[in-house]
């Protein structure tokens, strides 16, 4: 199964795809996380992603369609849920044309929506484990222990552009360059909306059951 999580910065979408990757043995594939192990392992591509990345604005589609194309290969057989990638038209463009040229397609385009006032919060206030990714909440989402991950046991922490001014540059973002995307999907009949300001639960249990309805 091949499919495709839409959504806002902070709609849920790495939150969602977990649990989804978990449920059906798919790869996660999201852009921002590979991006963030290539400026960790300081390669060519983290340096060049580096200043885009901070100050809340996208990577050039060159360096992105290339990465993701590479990723995508390396899992094609097992199947994936893309998090964060297609971005802006030109990358769904040149998706569809990668996985046409294997003579694949996408399944199922989940589109996760949700208003930009509850996203402001849900940024803010987000931790992460930097050792195996886990994505907590201060209010929503709360480790067993406060700023510790579950299963690593790790100090957990805030990603650098997660501040409310970069947060505030990425929704623009997503509104100029991004939202076009749901609309190039929808004029292929593929996006199924999910409304995501309910809590992590109730979401995934609408993500699931619209996933179930396409499978059958
Ligand atoms: P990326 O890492 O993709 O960031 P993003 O799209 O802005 O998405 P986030 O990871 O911030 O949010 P999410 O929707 O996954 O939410 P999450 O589940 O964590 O990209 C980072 C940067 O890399 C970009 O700005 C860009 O520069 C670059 N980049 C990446 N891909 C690119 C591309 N294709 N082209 C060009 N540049 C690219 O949830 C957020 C918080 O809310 C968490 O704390 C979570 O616990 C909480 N939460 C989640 N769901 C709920 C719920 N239902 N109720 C309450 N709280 C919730």
């Amino acid at each position: 199964m091949r499919i495709i999580l839409l959504g806002a910065p902070g709609a849920g979408k790495g939150t969602q795809c977990k649990r989804i990757v978990d449920k059906y043995s798919l790869v996660h594939l999201s852009s921002g996380d590979i991006l963030r192990q290539e400026r960790a392992a300081g390669t060519e591509l983290g340096k060049k992603a580096q200043s885009y990345m901070d100050s809340g604005g996208l990577v050039p589609d060159t360096l992105i369609v290339e990465m993701m194309a590479g990723a995508i290969k390396k899992v094609a057989a097992k199947g994936f849920v893309l998090d964060g990638f297609p971005r802006t038209i030109n990358q769904a463009q040149e998706l569809d044309k990668a996985l046409n040229a294997n003579g694949q397609k996408i399944d199922a385009v989940i589109n996760l929506v949700i208003d930009d006032s509850i996203i402001l919060n849900r940024m803010t206030g987000r931790r992460s484990c930097p050792k195996c990714g886990a994505v907590y909440h201060i209010e929503n989402l709360k480790p067993k222990i406060d700023g510790v991950c579950d299963k690593e046991g790790t100090k957990l922490a805030q990603r650098p552009d997660d501040t409310l001014d970069v947060v505030k540059t990425r929704l623009k973002t997503y509104h100029d360059q991004t939202k076009p995307v749901v609309g190039y999907y929808k004029s292929q009949n593929s996006v199924h909306d999910i409304k995501a300001d309910m809590d992590v639960d109730t979401v995934t249990s609408l993500v699931l059951k619209t996933l179930e309805s396409i499978i059958k």
